[in-house]
């Protein structure tokens, strides 16, 4: 298995193919992005950006990448490296983004698990503190600060997008994909971390319900439920959880308080994945 170089990016502007120029990705139109010492290229025009550090901050996207160096959520990265590599071709290359990718643990993961099929891969995130981290770990992605709801990315020029515990933009994911091409998408279950739920806050609410039907433009391959226990060990692994979940900042002061109190907490871990095919 080897790593190609990612080659459909598209300016943020105009749509147009960015070409690689030295230390910059350049658009017939003259626009240009420099590729920052890290590995990186920011790719989110000013004038998208809603607030001015979106999405992740520094100390959630280190508390994801602690938590996630533990393995606790390997089955997870299991089931989305196989979701993601099923019914590929041995010896062909396929080209995946990350949408909302985080510090890039996932896409390190599907690296490991190809066998025989090269990979061409994009790491994008909204927030810049996510992609620095996935750049500095992992140089032969690419990596890219951006936003699914304007991809920096060419059209029908992906045969997998992920969108996991994310924010999908189904009319963007279907526009990037080739037609036959597939989302893998992974969301909390109804019981996902019930247990932290039922500690942080006075009455736990059910977690949103599965996905019905496909997205417009896509045809359901597959869902599975992956479920499992895990137990956390220690205050520094429960903290990095919660400040990974959008929980820390829905629960009140004491709730988060008495999460802060345990030194051990056996949790249900309940996703679901979906794999969803792209409509000629
Ligand atoms: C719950 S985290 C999941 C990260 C990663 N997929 C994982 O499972 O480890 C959601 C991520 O979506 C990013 N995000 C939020 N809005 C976004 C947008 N409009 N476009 C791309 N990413 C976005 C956040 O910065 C954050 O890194
Ligand atoms: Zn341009």
């Amino acid at each position: 298995m080897s790593v190609l170089p990612f080659e459909s990016l598209a300016c943020p502007l105009d749509g147009m193919s960015l070409c690689r120029e030295g230390k910059s990705w350049r658009c017939e139109n003259g626009h240009s992005f420099d590729i920052a010492r890290q590995g990186y290229v920011h790719l989110l025009p000013v004038q998208k950006k809603r607030s001015k550090d979106p999405g992740d901050s520094k100390a959630m996207v280190a508390a994801r990448q602690r938590f996630l160096e533990t393995g606790l959520y390997q089955p997870i990265a299991d089931a989305v490296a196989n979701a993601t590599l099923k019914d590929v071709p041995a010896e062909s290359t396929l080209r995946c983004l990350d949408a909302g990718c985080g510090e890039g643990y996932y896409l390190r993961q599907l690296g490991l698990a190809a066998d025989g099929v090269d990979l061409s891969l994009l790491g994008l995130d909204i927030s810049k503190w996510a992609v620095l981290s996935g750049a500095r770990q992992d140089r032969r992605a690419s990596w890219v600060v951006g936003s699914n709801a304007n991809l920096p990315v060419l059209p029908g020029s992906l045969d997998r997008v992920l969108c996991l515990f994310g924010f999908p933009v189904y009319a963007e994911f279907a526009r990037v994909l080739r037609p036959g091409g597939r989302l893998i998408q992974v969301d909390s279950g109804q019981d996902h971390l019930r247990e932290l739920r039922e500690i942080i806050y006075p009455e736990v609410r059910a977690e949103s319900k599965k996905i019905a039907e496909a997205p417009e433009g896509f045809q359901r391959i597959a869902s599975e439920d992956i479920r499992f226990p895990m137990h956390l060990a220690g205050a520094e692994p429960i903290a990095d959880l919660l400040a990974m979940t959008p929980h820390l900042y829905r629960a009140s002061q004491e709730g988060r308080e008495r999460a802060a109190a345990l030194d051990s907490l056996s949790l249900t871990v309940d996703v679901c994945l979906h794999t969803f095919e792209r409509e000629p």
